[in-house]
């Protein structure tokens, strides 16, 4: 499977929002809120693979006079999940976020998604607090971070220019 990590453009958003669809069962941003975050907010939007049928997306979002940022969303196609798709997206939005001087990179998973908590863990995430009843259908979710200061560049050899 040859794939790689790009910046995500406004010609994403159709096949990202159908992802983002068959990815999550609640909590879902729809197509207006998903162009929202890859053409306007203060944000880092990546895309593995292609528009119409992308392998996978995540979002950073930055705030004003915050030193971490935040990572809002991530999600894998079925078929393409187990070969290390979420790993480089993570690591590429680590990259970018150390770049822009944040020093820790937050994130909220549920506390029943073991396969998230994992993938997290292998990446350096720690837990740093639990929040009852934090999604639309009263799960709770876990809040993690990585501390960026000590990552090292970003391994994968999926990345666009760009972002090396
Ligand atoms: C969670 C998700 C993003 C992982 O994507 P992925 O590309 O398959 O992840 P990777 O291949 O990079 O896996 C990296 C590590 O994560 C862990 N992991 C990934 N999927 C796992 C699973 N189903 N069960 C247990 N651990 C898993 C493993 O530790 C894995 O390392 P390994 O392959 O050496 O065992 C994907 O399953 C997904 O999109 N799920 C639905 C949306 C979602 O839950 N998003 C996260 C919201 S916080």
């Amino acid at each position: 499977m040859s794939w790689a990590i790009r910046r995500a453009a406004p010609a994403d958003v159709s096949g990202i929002a159908a992802l983002e669809q068959r990815a999550f069962t609640t909590d879902r941003f729809n197509a207006r809120q998903l162009r929202y975050l890859i053409t306007r907010a203060q944000a880092t939007a990546l895309i593995a693979g292609d528009a119409a049928e992308p392998l996978g997306y995540a979002v950073a979002l930055y705030r004003r006079g915050s030193a971490s940022a935040r990572l809002y969303t991530i999600a894998v196609a079925a078929a393409a999940r187990g070969k290390g798709v979420a790993t480089a997206l993570v690591e590429a939005l680590a990259a970018a976020a150390r770049a822009r001087g944040c020093a820790a990179l937050t994130l909220e998973v549920r506390a029943d998604n073991s396969a998230a908590h994992q993938l997290y863990r292998k990446l350096g995430f720690v837990e740093s607090g639990r929040l009852p009843g934090y999604y639309e259908d009263g799960a709770a979710a876990l809040r993690m971070r990585l501390e960026l200061a000590n990552l090292s560049a970003a391994r994968s050899t999926h990345l666009a220019p760009d972002l090396r």
